[in-house]
């Protein structure tokens, strides 16, 4: 049950070919920052993206922030020399490959043995450096199991909507909205497979991206709703997210108290009666194990968040 690992409620986009971006990223209050190689680089700027992103990591200034790389996916002819550029480069800097639109556990299993040499060539702790995952397409989330248990590097299971939705042939142009022609939320069952594998196998699950950055008040809309499931954190395309991304993955305040409170009450109440009770009441509602649980979950992410 992975409810903390490395803080990531709210994890920053920072183009590898932006070095004004990169910059400015140091100073923002995200959990993570991943400098991405992949989507955000066009094909003749990758060369120079691997330079400054090598140069960003080394130059430090990313106190307290989880720092990721995301390589390009390995159906593209990039993505060896992008992770052999990166990690040699810059390997005692980093704590984390992403590799998008992983579909099957080959892919995690190519990236956990190149890490594995590059990290013995140059002297490196082996097994230091995680993986984070993106499940963006069908084959990805009917493998996401045997994808999450394909190394122990795997940290984080990322839901990457726009590509997942182009994959599927899914009738939207909007990431996150809901369609009018269907009348549920068409992300619910991608959502709770990638869930389930991440809780299954200890990992953090991550929500992907919100496109129209301009509208805040919708992105804390669809990101109350993985937050609501269980999801760790959510990807910040902009600066104007991430308070909402930080608040909305952070217990509320109310429900934090109440849940410690509910372990204290619970501890005490049992250890009194010499351990032999099972329930005990709580003003006027009964707690037991099970509420034990669930309150642990609760208080645990409001410690993490310092609440
Ligand atoms: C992210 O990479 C996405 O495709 O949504
Ligand atoms: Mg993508």
């Amino acid at each position: 049950m992975a409810v903390v690992g490395r803080p990531r409620r709210s994890c920053l986009a920072v183009p590898g070919s932006s070095r004004k971006m990169l910059d400015k990223a140091r100073g923002l209050p995200a959990d993570q920052v991943f400098l991405d190689l992949e989507d955000a680089v066009a094909p003749l700027a990758k060369p120079d993206a691997r330079r400054n992103v090598v140069a960003a990591l080394n130059e430090g200034g990313w106190d307290g922030k989880t720092r990721v790389v995301r390589v390009n996916d390995l159906t593209t002819p990039w993505t060896y020399r992008d992770v052999v550029e990166v990690v040699e480069g810059a390997g005692a800097n980093l704590d984390c490959v992403m590799l998008p639109k992983v579909q099957a556990a080959g892919h995690v299993e190519w990236l956990d043995l190149t890490l594995t040499q590059i990290e013995k060539a140059l002297g490196l702790p082996v097994g230091g450096i995680g993986i984070e995952v993106q499940i963006e397409n069908a084959a990805g989330l009917v493998n996401v199991d045997a994808i999450a248990a394909a190394s122990p590097r795997v940290e984080t299971i990322i839901f990457g909507p726009a590509d997942f939705m182009a994959s599927i042939n899914m009738r939207s142009l909007v990431v996150g909205a809901l369609l009018p022609d269907y009348p549920g939320d068409p992300y619910h069952y991608i959502l709770m497979r990638i869930l389930m594998a991440a809780r299954t196998y200890d990992k953090q699950a991550i929500d992907g991206p919100f496109l129209q950055i301009r509208d805040v008040d919708a992105f804390r809309e669809v990101a109350r709703r993985s937050a609501a499931l269980g999801f760790d954190g959510k990807w910040v395309l902009h600066p104007g997210q991430i308070e909402a991304a930080n608040e909305v993955y952070s217990p509320a305040q109310a429900d934090y108290d109440r849940a410690e409170l509910i372990l204290d009450a619970y501890d005490h109440y049992t250890s009194e009666a010499g351990g032999r009770l099972g329930a005990v009441m709580l003003g006027d509602e009964m707690i037991d194990e099970a509420s034990r649980k669930m309150a642990l979950v609760i208080a645990a992410k409001g410690r993490a968040a310092g609440l």
